[in-house]
């Protein structure tokens, strides 16, 4: 069907604003890593290319906040994510960075080459502007409330509190996020590339040339499509970045969604030139059609690759755009969600110190509950869970059991097989089949799946040991021992091959355990390819086992709980620090527009005394009060238990109430009105009374 040659995989360049997280190598390098290790398994011509994202706001929010220049940040986290990426067997033929002068020269050069060729459009336009530090203000610089879920300090492109993506214009109260100072707005100059001009386009070469990408992402480009494209700022008033190389144009850099994906290429020139007897040459990869192009991303990229980066690489006329951009959807964090700037992760350096060898369990359970169709949740729970129950019970104790009973019966050397019998043969095709499924799923980025069948060939093996018994039949019948540990040490073997792309650590260490000792370095095994999955001589009959350990370990209880603690205290600290932003931003809201004595009036405000006031059972929201309200009682339920941890502080005051509104349920309760509570800065309800005692049932006006 296709007549590509080489495949160019890239992965999405993480900013260097902070250490990479789980969210990333699900979301991206793992099934990134897991389709470049399939394919150089398969012999196939494969460049796998990564880097740093160094420029943006992100990072010079980071430096700001670390008290160090924006260099220093870029070159400490650009050395911990590298270092992080190689510690998860990650195995990049070239990981760089967007402040190499390579790029700056290559990302340079490209605007340069739409500009000469008229492909911008220039445009004025009214930004965000602090009249005291005579600065633009990009949207991460701006913070102000959240106009969905008005939490404080949300971002002038996002909130991080409930996701909501945003532009600066909507939040309220607008405030430059460095010192605070309320914005004006002033007009400035900037280059635009107008997708307009390449809806036409886009939508052949999307919608109707590649209806095989995920739903999600062709979903996604639909819907920015249909919406009709608009221009594009590609630069921004900033002093970190890429000189827009204009005259006139001081003071601008490059916006770091047009340098970064620039990077992909920077950085396979970077690797081509160094070695291009070995790499061949960088335009080969970036400019010959026969080349396919993959782009693992995060679904908050899908715009810039699927639809910036392609025009930019079609606007300038000589490079290919991807053949598919298999997009991840998000994974959270025991029910939140993954912030850096909320330190709400687990962090791939930390896990590799906490978490010794135990980097293939992270990458499985990544793979098994990747986010690829819809967002995925990671617990600690099911973490240990699938240690303990898939990788120590299913393939760890299959392996096990396979060495130690060679080790005790035969001497460690691979038994002579005899006559395979029906349940051997049955065992063999079955394994067998798996082996074309595991491909499709592969080549359809369907890794979740993949991993799953890996896991069944491992299974099978478990199943064939336990119907079989081999500790049994060796009390009476050496020969057909010697049979099933033959088969079970050949199944051993394959599984070195099958989680090869998923597990490659395991799979090194298996095959120093089965003495087919084929590692190398970087965790690249070598000599055993793709085809000879299913192939159940691997082995050769008389040969000497390794030293035979645990595949996988047991995690205890106790290991996760100091990661649920840890956790818990970084929300504690959240929670206190979010409320300090609140109280440091706190403004009176807005007066509601007029009203009058009439619309007044038709509010029944009383007075009542607490009687009682109680909790409602499974509600951490609900306060119930039994009020005296002069008229023979009544009922009302107010959600104000977090303010009240002590409601009994209530009863005996005395409270406003609106006594006309009619009666409503909840909780199986009947709530007879409402009671009148201000809310202060932090949240907190306070309720309100009168300031001396009245009668009962009096009313306010
Ligand atoms: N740094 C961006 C992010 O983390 C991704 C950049 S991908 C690239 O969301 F294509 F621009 F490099
Ligand atoms: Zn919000």
């Amino acid at each position: 069907m296709n007549s590509f040659q080489r495949t160019l995989v890239t992965t999405a360049l993480p900013y260097a604003n902070g250490p990479v997280h789980i969210g990333h190598l699900a979301g991206v390098y793992v099934p990134a890593d897991i389709y470049v290790r399939y394919l150089r398994l398969k012999g196939e011509n494969v460049l796998f290319v990564g880097g740093s994202d160094e420029h943006g706001v992100p990072v010079t929010i980071r430096a700001r906040k670390e008290g160090i220049t924006t260099q220093e940040v870029v070159d400490r986290y650009h050395n911990i994510i590298k270092d992080s990426f190689e510690g998860f067997g990650i195995s990049f033929d070239v990981y760089s960075r967007t402040t190499s002068k390579i790029h700056h020269q290559l990302a340079s050069d490209f605007f340069r080459k739409l500009y000469d060729d008229g492909k911008f459009v220039e445009q004025t336009s009214e930004q965000f502007y602090d009249p005291e530090t005579q600065e633009f203000l990009t949207d991460r610089n701006i913070r102000g409330e959240c106009p969905r879920c008005h939490a404080a300090g949300a971002y002038g492109d996002q909130c991080e509190k409930c996701g909501a993506t945003l532009s600066p214009d909507e939040l309220i109260n607008p405030y430059n996020a460095i010192n605070g100072n309320p914005l004006t707005k002033k007009e400035t100059k900037h280059w635009y590339l107008p997708l307009d001009q390449y809806q036409q386009w886009l939508e052949e070469w999307i919608l109707q040339e590649h209806k095989e990408w995920r739903p999600n992402v062709y979903g996604q480009c639909k819907s920015w499509l249909d919406g009709g494209l608009r221009p594009r700022a590609v630069t921004r008033d900033l002093d970190w970045g890429i000189p827009v190389p204009v005259e006139g144009a001081e003071g601008k850099v490059l916006y770091v969604w047009f340098d970064a994906p620039i990077g992909y290429i920077s950085n396979t020139k970077e690797l081509c030139d160094a070695k291009p007897e070995q790499f061949g040459s960088w335009e080969t990869w970036w400019k010959d059609p026969s080349t396919r192009l993959i782009h693992f991303i995060g679904k908050d990229n899908i715009v810039f690759h699927c639809i910036v980066f392609p025009t930019m690489l079609k606007a300038e006329g000589s490079y290919i755009v991807p053949d598919n951009v298999p997009s991840n959807e998000f994974l959270n964090l025991e029910g939140d969600k993954i912030s850096t700037s909320r330190n709400w992760a687990v962090w791939l350096n930390e896990y590799l110190v906490d978490f010794p060898s135990k980097q293939d369990v992270l990458r499985y359970v990544l793979t098994a509950n990747a986010p690829e169709t819809k967002d995925n949740d990671f617990t600690w729970a099911d973490f240990q869970a699938r240690n303990n129950n898939e990788l120590v019970a299913i393939y760890g104790n299959f392996v096990n059991r396979a060495l130690v009973l060679t080790k005790k019966y035969f001497d460690g050397k691979v038994p002579a097989a005899g006559t395979f019998n029906e349940y051997d043969q049955a065992t063999i095709a079955e394994f067998q089949n798996v082996k074309a499924e595991v491909e499709k799923l592969l080549g359809d980025f369907r890794f979740r799946d993949a991993q799953k069948e890996a896991m069944n060939l491992a299974r099978i093996g478990n199943k064939y040991l336990a119907d079989t018994e081999p500790w049994k039949v060796a009390k009476t019948d050496m020969e057909r021992t010697a049979t099933i540990l033959h088969l079970a040490l050949q199944i051993a073997a394959n599984l070195s091959i099958a989680f090869e792309p998923f597990l490659p650590f395991s799979s090194a260490k298996l095959r120093e355990m089965l003495n087919l000792q084929l590692s190398t370095a970087n965790c690249q095994l070598s000599t055993l390819t793709w085809e000879e999955l299913g192939n159940i001589n691997l082995l050769k009959e008389g040969q000497e086992l390794g030293e035979v350990s645990l595949l996988f370990e047991k995690i205890e209880d106790a290991t996760i709980q100091a990661q649920l603690d840890r956790l818990a205290n970084i929300k504690a600290a959240n929670e206190e620090s979010e409320k300090q932003e609140a109280l440091k931003n706190w403004r009176p809201a807005d007066i509601k527009e007029n009203t009058n004595i009439d619309e007044f009036g038709k509010m029944d405000i009383r007075v009542a005394t607490v009687l009682d006031c109680q909790p409602v059972k499974k509600s951490d929201r609900l306060l119930q009060f039994r009020l005296d309200d002069g008229m023979g009682g009544r009922t009302i339920l107010s959600g104000i238990a977090q303010s009240y941890p002590d409601p009994s502080v209530l009863v005996g005051k005395q409270v406003l109430f609106i006594a006309n509104f009619p009666p409503r349920k909840m909780m199986g309760i009947e709530s007879q009105g409402m009671i009148l509570s201000a809310v202060d800065a932090d949240g907190k309800l306070v309720v309100t009374t009168v300031t001396a005692p009245v009668r009962n049932g009096s009313q306010v006006g």
